[in-house]
């Protein structure tokens, strides 16, 4: 069998000599919003020329800026610097290129920059890696919320009668812990929800409510409420006031048939009026030619 080119490409790229860092990619988001309290997920993927990494002998770490000793991510927990410890793990496979990192009850401080590093050591069992392979660096900028945001509404006018539906929806970072939406109104069956992320590392979260508007819900308020999951529980809503529209009436029908009716009465008086005076006239006359 003929080898395709690319093929080709890729057994020259085996062949050729490894080491060199710039034979690493690191991608990291360059800097998010986090909300104090809550938890963060980073995005972060790297790839090595080389497809398949023996991940037993990868070393993913996550350290302050200028100094990799300041660990805030390490698979040794004690060598992670003690307000780090316990709140941050790896979430993606680092076999598969996936070093996204999960900071959980966040602190105000925690703004960093964290840098991911991933180093090779030489056997599965070299923890120290004090033969470091090859490395890369990419670092993550975090801006602290001290407060979450509000809830976005959207909406069309409630007519009563039809079904209406109100989107409450809320930017955040947390997409392992998302937030929950709840309503003031409806149960379960009346909302629907989706969550999908926006841009790296930024996800939305939606919730729809649909119901019918009756007159008496007209100035009624209707309530999102976002729980922001962590440690402490964050809220923020957002309202609404139902100002409730009579459904279509029928004034389209009714003005034209009233104003048909209405000409018809009038004309029908004339007439009659008419045919009133016109019967005394002749009356008269006939008693004229009768004396
Ligand atoms: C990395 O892992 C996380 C957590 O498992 C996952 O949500 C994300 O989609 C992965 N990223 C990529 C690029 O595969």
């Amino acid at each position: 069998r003929l080898n395709t080119p690319k093929e080709m490409i890729t057994k020259v790229t085996i062949l050729s000599p490894p080491v060199g860092a710039e034979e690493w990619k690191a991608s990291v988001v360059s800097s998010m919003d986090a909300l104090v309290d809550s938890c963060v997920v980073v995005p972060c993927s790297f790839s090595h020329p080389k497809e398949t990494l023996p991940t037993a002998r990868l070393r993913g770490q996550w350290h302050r800026t200028n100094d990799r000793d300041q660990l805030i991510y390490y698979k040794d927990e004690t060598r992670v610097l003690e307000n780090f410890r316990g709140r941050t793990q790896l979430l993606g496979e680092l076999g598969k290129g996936n070093c996204s990192l999960e900071i959980t009850d966040i602190k105000s401080h925690d703004n960093g920059p964290f840098c991911f590093r991933i180093e090779l050591a030489r056997t599965e069992t070299d923890t120290q890696t004090k033969d470091k392979f090859s490395f890369v660096e990419d670092c993550v900028t975090l801006r602290m919320m001290s407060e979450p945001n509000a809830p976005s509404l959207t909406h069309k006018d409630p007519i009563q009668g039809r079904p209406f539906t109100i989107t409450c929806s809320v930017m955040h970072t947390c997409p392992t812990n998302k937030p929950e939406i709840t309503w003031s109104r409806g149960s379960a069956d009346d909302v629907t929800e989706s969550h999908r992320e926006i841009q790296r590392g930024l996800w939305e979260i939606s919730s729809v409510l649909t119901f019918i508007p009756a007159e008496k819900d007209s100035h009624q308020d209707v309530t999102c409420t976002v729980l922001f999951q962590g440690r402490k529980t964050i809220t923020s809503s957002s309202k609404m006031t139902l100002y409730v529209r009579r459904s279509e009436n029928y004034n389209y029908i009714i003005i034209p048939v009233v104003v048909a009716l209405g000409s018809a009465a009038i004309f029908g008086g004339l007439c009659f009026l008419m045919v009133k005076k016109y019967k005394k006239r002749i009356e008269e006359l006939q008693r004229q030619d009768g004396t």
